[in-house]
C-alpha cells in the first residue's frame, strides 16, 4: 500500500478535510507514485490560521537564530540528497544528475539565506534635526503564500521558503501537483531541522487549492513561479485584496551564435541548454539565433550531438534526457511541432516520439528554416524543441532576440570581446550568459525577467528579500522637545 501524501499543518501531518485524494504517476514508466491529498478552500484556511499563530513568535525569533535553523536545513538537505533526487527522479522524470543539481541548489540557498540572518541590511541616514536618529529596516511582512511548479520541485521553491522565512514570515505552501511527494520530503527537512510548527505550512492540490491561497484576505504576500497565463490570473486575482505579488512565467530564451564562435563550445552548450531537463526549465534555450557564416556547421554538428543523447529513465545514470512532465506536457510539444511543420519550418532532427514501450517521451527536435514570426518562434513550448532562425549580423540578432513577449534569459557565443559587451548592453533579459548556454543561473544573484517574464520582481541574491519583506522608517527624536521637520528647520539651525 503506498501512504498518502498529506498536508503539513501546524506541524501536523494531515489528510485533506474532505478525504479527497488524487493520483501522481512517474512519467517515465507511467507506475503511480501516490495518492494525494486534494485541498479546498478549508484546508487552506486552517494552514494561514497556523502561519498566522506562529508568526507571534517567528517574527520575534532573533534572525540569527533563524539562520541556524536554515543551516540545520542545508545539512539535512545534504545527507538526504541522493534520497531526494531519487524521489524526484521518478516523479518528475529529471535525470540524476540534474535532480541532484536540483537539491545542491537549495542547499546553497539554504547557506546564503542562513547567512542573511546577520545581515538583512537596513540603512542609517543623516536627518534634518539636531539630537535626532534615523534608520530603514527590513520588517516581516507577515502571512506569504507561496506556489511552486514541478520542473524544479525542491530548487524553485527554495529561493521563495528560505529568504521568506529569514525575513520572519510565516508561510503556506502550495506545490506542484506533479511533485506533491518531493515537496513533502523538502518540509520534512525543515521539520527535522526543527523550525518551530505552523511557520511552513504545505497544502498540496491542483488550481483550486491555489487560488484558495491567493484569495485569503490574511496572506499577504504571494509568490508564484509557473506559466504566464495562471501567473497573471494570480496578479489579477491578488490585486484585488491588496497583496504584494512576485511572479516567474515564461521564456522564449535565445542563444545567439556569431560567425568567429567557438563552435565546438557552442554545440556542448546548445545540448545542454534545449535539452537538458527535456526543454523543461523556464531558463531553456528554444531559440538559435545563428549568424549565416556558421549556420551550416552549427546545424550539422548540433544535430550529430543531440542525436547521440540517450534517452529514458532517468534512474539509469547513462541516460542523458527523461521524459516529459506528464501526457499533456507531450500533447503539448506534438502540437507545437506540427504547428511548426505547417508554417513551413524543417524539422532537421526529431520530431517523433523515441521508440519506448511506456512513458511520456519525445525525441530532442530541431527546426531550421524558422521565420521570426512563426509562432515557434514566439511562443513557449517547454519541450525539447529547438527553433533555429538565420541572422545576418549582430544587430539582427539582438534585434530578432529582444522581440520576443518574454525576457529572461540569452547568451551570446562569441569570441569577440566588443560584440560581447553590446550584447551584455543591449540584451533586454534579466539574465545574459556570455559563452554560456541560457540554463544555470547561481543563488547570490538576482533571478528573473523583463516583459511577460515576470512583473519586476526578483528572486535568489539579496534582491529576493524585496518580496518577503516590508521597509520601516524609524525617527528617534532624542532632543527632548517637538521639532517638526520641514518646518522648524531654519529655526533650530539658526540656534544651533
Ligand atoms: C526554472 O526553470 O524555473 O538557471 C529554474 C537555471 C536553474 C533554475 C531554473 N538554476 O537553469
Amino acid at each position: 500500500m503506498v501512504e498518502v501524501v498529506k498536508n503539513y499543518i501546524g506541524g501536523k501531518w494531515v489528510g485533506a478535510l474532505s478525504g479527497a485524494t488524487f493520483e501522481t504517476h512517474n512519467p517515465a514508466t507511467e507506475a503511480l507514485i501516490a495518492p494525494v491529498s486534494k485541498s479546498s478552500a478549508s484546508d487552506v484556511a486552517t494552514a494561514v490560521e497556523a502561519a498566522k499563530s506562529a508568526y507571534k513568535n517567528w517574527r520575534l525569533t532573533p534572525a540569527p537564530r533563524r539562520g541556524e535553523i536554515l543551516f540545520q536545513v542545508a545539512q539535512l538537505l545534504t545527507e538526504r540528497k541522493e534520497e531526494i533526487a531519487r524521489l524526484m527522479t521518478q516523479e518528475m522524470g529529471k535525470i540524476l544528475v540534474e535532480t541532484r543539481g536540483d537539491v545542491q541548489e537549495a542547499i546553497d540557498m539554504a547557506y546564503y539565506m542562513g547567512g542573511e540572518g546577520r545581515r538583512l541590511l537596513g540603512y542609517t541616514a543623516p536627518v534634518e534635526m539636531p539630537n535626532k536618529f534615523g534608520m530603514a529596516i527590513r520588517d516581516s511582512a507577515g502571512v506569504v503564500g507561496l506556489i511552486t511548479p514541478w520542473n524544479f520541485p525542491v530548487a524553485v521553491p527554495s529561493w521563495k521558503i528560505l529568504p521568506a522565512l529569514i525575513a520572519g514570515n510565516t508561510l503556506v505552501w502550495k506545490p506542484g501537483e506533479d511533485t506533491p511527494a518531493t515537496s513533502a520530503a523538502f518540509v520534512k527537512v525543515f521539520e527535522a531541522a526543527g523550525l518551530p510548527p505552523g511557520v511552513l505550512n504545505l497544502v498540496t492540490g491542483a488550481g483550486e487549492t491555489g487560488a484558495a491561497l491567493v484569495n485569503h484576505p490574511d496572506v499577504r504576500v504571494i509568490s508564484f513561479t509557473g506559466s504566464t497565463a495562471t501567473g497573471l490570473k494570480v496578479y489579477t486575482q491578488a490585486a484585488s485584496t491588496g497583496k504584494k505579488v512576485c511572479l516567474e512565467m515564461g521564456g522564449k530564451n535565445a542563444i545567439l551564435v556569431m560567425d568567429d564562435a567557438n563552435l565546438e563550445l557552442a554545440v556542448e552548450a546548445i545540448t545542454w541548454s534545449a535539452y537538458g531537463t527535456t526543454g523543461q526549465r523556464c531558463t531553456a534555450t528554444s531559440r538559435l539565433i545563428v549568424q549565416r557564416g556558421i549556420q551550416g556547421k552549427l546545424i550539422e554538428a548540433l544535430v550529430e550531438k543531440a542525436n547521440s543523447l540517450k534517452i529514458g529513465y532517468g534512474l539509469d545514470e547513462s541516460v542523458n534526457m527523461g521524459p516529459l512532465v506528464n501526457q499533456k506536457a507531450r500533447e503539448k510539444v506534438e502540437q507545437y511541432v506540427e504547428i511548426g511543420k505547417l508554417e513551413g519550418a524543417k524539422v532537421a532532427l526529431g520530431a517523433t516520439r523515441p521508440n519506448l514501450d511506456k512513458g511520456y517521451f519525445y525525441a530532442p527536435t530541431l527546426f531550421t528554416d524558422v521565420s521570426r514570426t512563426m509562432r515557434i518562434a514566439r511562443e513557449e513550448i517547454f519541450g525539447p524543441v529547438l527553433a533555429a532562425i538565420e541572422v545576418k549580423d549582430l544587430d539582427e540578432a539582438i534585434e530578432v532576440n529582444n522581440e520576443v513577449a518574454y525576457g529572461l534569459s540569452s547568451s551570446i557565443f562569441t569570441e569577440n570581446v566588443n560584440a560581447a559587451f553590446r550584447a551584455i548592453r543591449d540584451l533586454t533579459t534579466g539574465i545574459v550568459y556570455i559563452n554560456h548556454g541560457t540554463t544555470g543561473a547561481e543563488i547570490q544573484f538576482p533571478f528573473g525577467g523583463t516583459r511577460g517574464t515576470g512583473n519586476g520582481m526578483r528572486e535568489a541574491g539579496t534582491a529576493a528579500l524585496d518580496s518577503y519583506t516590508e521597509w520601516k522608517s524609524v525617527y528617534v527624536d532624542y532632543s527632548g522637545r517637538l521639532q517638526r521637520a520641514q518646518i522648524d528647520t531654519e529655526t533650530i539651525l539658526k540656534e544651533t
